[in-house]
């Protein structure tokens, strides 16, 4: 009996301590609380030298936490197509680790280019968890910003140049990277459309083409994809910085958009503590200071938000509820990211991780011509084939800026053909012209001896008489990451290819019918040759698995499904910002500037019209259009049927078309519906894509595809209302195969 009291009496006191620990437990480490409860717990016991502290940065990539509350440090990384390898605490050096080599997915452009959301959701999920096993709560990208000029050094980490497809892509990508407990920070908020001067540059843009064209994706981020962070831009926009520009942070993506994450500025993108206070600036990253050398005492306390924030404060010229609303957003990201109990552990370098680089590539991969079916390769009937090109034989993951990365391996096109081909036929090799053979980013050196003494005719000359008796020429080249071709901080200098490699494709078309042109790039290029050449495949930065998806789609084991998510113009001037737009700036304020800091206006005059809309509206005939992209097999499409021929404005309209497979392979095809307002009282766009589907077919097989809009779609943004408005009257949905192919089309009207 005396047992059991004490037994008893054993069980009452553990629970009485038990209940006492939980009721110890702090709201904010409780978290059975709310988030918004235990951000308030934790914000009333910070002191005001904690707050400072976790708005800024205290290293080149992290921000404190609250050591005295175990609140943890928050840990970034560039982003967007891999994780960035460690770098020093204050310096840009590699730290030297040696377990942070990652899986290089393929960039942005490639992703865009597979048209397809579950790739994106493939991408996010997989590009999150290798953040979450390098213990990184914020990813520096995605990257969406519009593709206005084709010279643009960053278009390569973006989505291209529709608005649609940019706010549809983005969102799996998001979805799939946060399901990881890590943070996406979506960049550059917004108008950095070009890299030159890209600190000083002030976009003159109106409101209806700002909503229009270079907002939507950031507000489908934010919206539709929940995203938890978002990266201001370096230029300024109406003569203020975008990292603590009012209109851009405060009224539209905190106030119009209901933002609740964070504002993350760009590494050095913030430049007055005032604006950063008041305009909707969270964290400070990369100010001017080295991290500890330069400035005062710890330079990361002389940051716009570090002391001189603390002084205003301290002096009662500010008082502390923009910084409690910093503080609040932070601790938010905190609970979603650093303090996230629920989140996975990640995985670094998987061969899971390896296959979904792999089939993104492959679906992103795009065939932009193919005269006379000479692709795939028939290996049955192929003894010799040439391989030229430097882009065949350069890594491309180290360079081009902050997107650089150190890959656990990259596979070469070379390599991947011979691999691929070895045991059919004989691979040979000619350099056929020197690009940069250089590979060094941040310290990380691609470890290639790519050095070759021989002047440029001798290689040519050796291409060209090599390519003479090969059954086919596959020409590897393109753009590559350094200054001036696919790079941060530099842009392009002219659309043609660069290192004489026009003259080279043309001597090898002169010599054999069976050249193939594989263009590596992030923008599109001219090619004067296209006419000569029979076959034309756009490939990306396609990153670790480059060599066996090139490989693949060459030789047919993978059908080519990827679209253009940009114009491919025949010269510059077919893009409206080198015609009625500003590129790179204004001429007088850039021939008068003598100070780096000198503002430059870039005035969008095109306005709404960029990529296909400013094609379609001036009849320019597009080298390849927007949306276009070939397969070894073919589509035909029926005929598109509406399900009303009216509708009022809270009803939606829905389209339906048959497609079928009609060829003898397996294919996608992606399918896109664009819409036309046939009158409308101000200029719109000749049509705007408002749907897309990538319709997987058997050979023989055939699919009903159906698109459903609602007014949304109908919609143009009227500056003066300040709102979206749908006219009432015709409109008609086009489907086509591209911006160009339209294949049937419906009217309907909106009451
Ligand atoms: C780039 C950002 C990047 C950051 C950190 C900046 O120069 O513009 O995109 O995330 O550096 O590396």
């Amino acid at each position: 009996m005396k047992k059991y009291v004490y037994i008893i009496l054993l069980f009452l006191t553990e629970l009485t301590y038990l209940n006492a620990q939980e009721t110890n437990v702090p709201t904010y480490l409780n978290f059975d609380k709310p988030i918004e409860e235990r951000i308030n717990d934790a914000l009333s016991r910070m002191t005001l030298a904690e707050k400072i502290a976790m708005i800024h940065a205290q290293s080149k990539f992290s921000s404190p936490g609250v050591s005295r509350l175990g609140i943890p440090e928050i840990w970034m990384t560039d982003g967007p197509h891999g994780i960035r390898p460690e770098v020093l605490w204050d310096e840009w050096d590699q730290a030297g680790w040696t377990n942070d080599s990652c899986i290089a997915f393929p960039a942005l452009t490639c992703l865009a280019a597979t048209w397809n959301r579950d790739m994106a959701l493939l991408y996010g999920k997989s590009i999150g968890e290798e953040a979450r096993y390098r213990k990184k709560d914020v990813l520096l990208g995605p990257g969406v910003n519009i593709y206005r000029t084709p010279l643009n050094g960053r278009n390569f980490e973006y989505l291209g140049e529709d608005p649609f497809l940019t706010s549809t892509m983005v969102v799996p990508y998001i979805k799939g990277v946060q399901s990881n407990g890590v943070a996406a920070c979506v960049k550059h908020f917004a108008l950095n459309n070009q890299e030159f001067k890209r600190h000083t540059m002030n976009p003159v843009v109106d409101d209806r083409t700002l909503y229009e064209i270079y907002l939507p994706a950031f507000k489908s981020a934010v919206q539709n994809g929940g995203a938890w962070a978002v990266m201001g831009a370096y230029n300024l926009f109406r003569d203020q910085h975008a990292c603590h520009n009012r209109l851009l942070l405060k009224d539209i993506l905190k106030g119009e958009w209901g933002f609740d994450g964070v504002v993350i500025s760009d590494w050095g993108g913030a430049h007055d503590t005032k604006q950063a206070i008041f305009n909707g600036l969270d964290m400070e990253f990369g100010s001017w200071t080295n991290g500890l050398s330069a400035g005062t005492g710890n330079a990361y306390d002389d940051y716009y938000m570090a002391i001189p924030y603390l002084k205003l404060i301290q002096e009662g010229k500010v008082g502390t509820k923009e910084l409690d609303d910093k503080i609040r957003r932070i601790l938010r990201l905190a609970y979603r990211t650093s303090m996230n109990k629920n989140k996975p552990f990640g995985s670094l370098g998987s061969p899971e991780h390896s296959d979904a680089g792999r089939r993104i590539a492959e679906e992103g991969i795009v065939l932009l011509r193919n005269k006379g079916n000479i692709l795939p390769i028939d290996l049955t009937k192929s003894k010799k084939i040439l391989v030229v090109g430097e882009n065949a034989i350069k890594m491309m993951t180290v360079g081009g800026g902050s997107s650089s990365l150190k890959a656990k391996y990259e596979i070469l096109p070379l390599d991947g053909l011979k691999k691929r081909i070895a045991s059919n036929a004989e691979i040979i090799y000619a350099r056929g012209y020197v690009g940069d053979p250089t590979g060094e980013y941040n310290g990380v050196k691609s470890g290639q001896n790519l050095k070759e003494e021989r002047p440029a005719e001798v290689l040519l000359n050796e291409a060209v008489s090599l390519a003479k008796d090969v059954d086919y020429v596959i020409f590897i080249g393109g753009l590559n990451k350094s200054d001036h071709q696919d790079c941060e901080d530099t842009d392009r200098e002219g659309l043609e290819l660069p290192y004489n490699q026009d003259k080279l494709i043309e001597a090898l078309a002169k010599v054999n019918k069976n050249l193939i042109v594989v263009n590596i790039s992030g923008n599109a290029v001219a090619m004067p040759w296209v006419n000569d050449v029979p076959a034309i495949v756009q490939s990306w930065y396609l990153g670790s698995e480059t060599g066996n998806a090139l490989a693949a789609v060459l030789v047919g084991d993978v059908n080519p499904s990827g679209k253009l998510p940009m114009t491919f113009g025949r010269k510059l001037t077919d893009y409206a910002p080198h015609t009625v737009g500003e590129y790179p700036g204004n001429k007088e304020q850039l021939a008068k500037s003598s100070k780096g800091s000198d503002t430059i206006n870039v005035a969008y005059n095109e306005g709404i019209f960029v990529g296909y809309r400013w094609f379609d509206k001036e009849k320019i005939k597009p080298l390849f259009a927007f949306g276009h992209g070939l397969s070894y097999t073919t589509f035909e499409y029926g005929k598109v049927y509406a399900d009303k021929n009216e509708i009022s404005s809270d009803e939606q309209i829905s389209f339906s078309i048959n497609i079928k497979n009609t060829g003898n392979r397996d294919g996608a095809e992606i399918v896109q519906l664009y819409i036309k307002d046939i009158k409308s009282s101000l200029p719109r766009p000749v049509k705007e894509l408002k749907g897309f589907e990538k319709v997987f077919l058997k050979a023989g097989e055939s699919k009903n595809v159906t698109f459903t809009i609602n007014k949304d779609a109908l919609s143009f943004f009227d500056a003066d209302k300040h709102e979206w408005v749908a006219e009432k009257g015709d409109f008609e949905a086009l489907i086509g195969a591209s911006a160009t192919d339209i294949k049937t089309s419906v009217k309907f009207n909106l009451k």
